[in-house]
């Protein structure tokens, strides 16, 4: 049975390895929502919502339908399509900020419900950015020997965080959950995550947060969010993620297969490629039938796309993503 090591001459006795991606999968919310229908509840437009994000469409989670739930059905998706079982995963990370519950980890529920009894399981909150951060935590348990097989999971319901009444930031967000499985291999075969870069600036809290929490107002508060500074922001510091995972890697925007960006906007994506100089032809979108669905975008996204075919092995791929903080982190990943 696998367990997690933690002796510290493990990470110098650990060989020479890298984090490969060995399954993907995803989950949906059954109920679409579109623009339409939100234009039928509130003073919105398919024309305003589509023009301004891409987004026409997004995934609705029914009552039973929390996030644990999502996310426990995308991670046994990605082991049914990793050819693995409970036995072989020794690390849960789940990303989101929209957790069932304050605690346990809606980890620990996904990892309790897989039956996975094994290894450690934990929750990772950097909100849009979180499957970044999650990868990038993942990655330095296995590159170091301490676990051997992770299961790396973003999943979120947005809709019962955002402000119903607020029609600048509900049309903009979806539900839904992704799952990757990373394993330990050996470096020498080229494959797995070839670099990572993160970041965070705390000083741009009131840009967008949630207005409640258990410490401080005891209720789980709304997403609030000054737009056109978030949009500001995204396009115009993002990149430096982006240049530096390519500078650490020895790789340009050129050797790039996929840009699977965060999908929050289409214009945002978009802009963010053509500054780095990523051909159109190489981004995966997801956000016209997905929305912005926080930590989940990017597995649900590349689930997409490796099930569709475009994501082959030996594929160069990219991941990016900005969120509330703000942070923010791409990693660059030979498929
Ligand atoms: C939210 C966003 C789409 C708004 O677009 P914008 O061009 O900045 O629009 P503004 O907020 O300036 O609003 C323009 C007008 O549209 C109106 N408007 C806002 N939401 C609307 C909606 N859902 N439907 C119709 N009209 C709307 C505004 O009231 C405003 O009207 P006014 O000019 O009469 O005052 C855009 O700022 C954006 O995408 N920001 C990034 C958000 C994001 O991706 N966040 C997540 C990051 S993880």
């Amino acid at each position: 049975m696998a367990t997690l090591r933690t002796d510290p001459e493990q990470s110098r006795r650990a060989p020479n390895l890298r984090s490969v991606v060995v399954g993907t999968g995803s989950s949906l919310p059954e109920r679409v929502v579109t623009n339409a229908a939100l234009a039928e509840q509130m003073d919105t437009s398919d024309e305003w919502i589509v023009q301004r994000t891409g987004i026409r469409q997004r995934h609705i989670a029914a009552a039973d339908e929390t996030t644990s739930v999502l996310g426990m059905r995308a991670a046994q998706s990605a082991l049914d399509d990793a050819g693995l079982t409970a036995d072989d995963i020794d690390l849960v990370i789940c990303a989101t900020s929209t957790p069932d519950h304050t605690f346990p980890a809606t980890a620990t529920q996904i990892q309790a419900a897989l039956g996975i009894h094994q290894g450690a399981a934990f929750d990772l909150q950097a909100v849009c950015a979180g499957f970044v951060f999650a990868v990038t935590t993942a990655d330095k348990f296995l590159t170091t020997g301490a676990a051997r097989r992770a299961l790396i999971v973003g999943a979120e319901t947005f809709s019962r965080l955002v402000d119903w009444e607020d029609r600048t930031t509900c049309v903009l967000f979806g539900d839904g959950a992704g799952a990757i499985v990373l394993e330990a291999q050996a470096a020498e075969e080229g494959r797995g995550v070839l670099s990572t870069s993160l970041r965070s600036d705390g000083r741009h809290r009131e840009k967008l947060y949630v207005d409640g929490g258990p410490g401080s107002t005891g209720t789980t508060g709304h997403l609030r969010m000054e737009g056109r500074d978030v949009f500001r922001f995204a396009v115009g510091q993002v990149t430096d993620v982006i240049v530096d995972a390519f500078a650490q890697a020895g790789m340009t925007a050129e050797d790039l297969d996929w840009f699977v960006p965060h999908q929050a906007n289409r214009r945002i994506i978009e802009a963010s490629a053509d500054k780095i100089g990523i051909a159109r032809d190489k981004i995966v979108l997801t956000v016209d039938r997905h929305g912005n669905t926080s930590a989940a975008s990017i597995p649900l996204a590349l689930d997409v796309a490796r099930r569709d075919g475009r994501i082959k092995p030996g594929d160069l791929v990219m991941i990016e993503a900005i969120g509330g903080g703000f942070s923010w982190g791409a990693a660059l990943i030979r498929w």
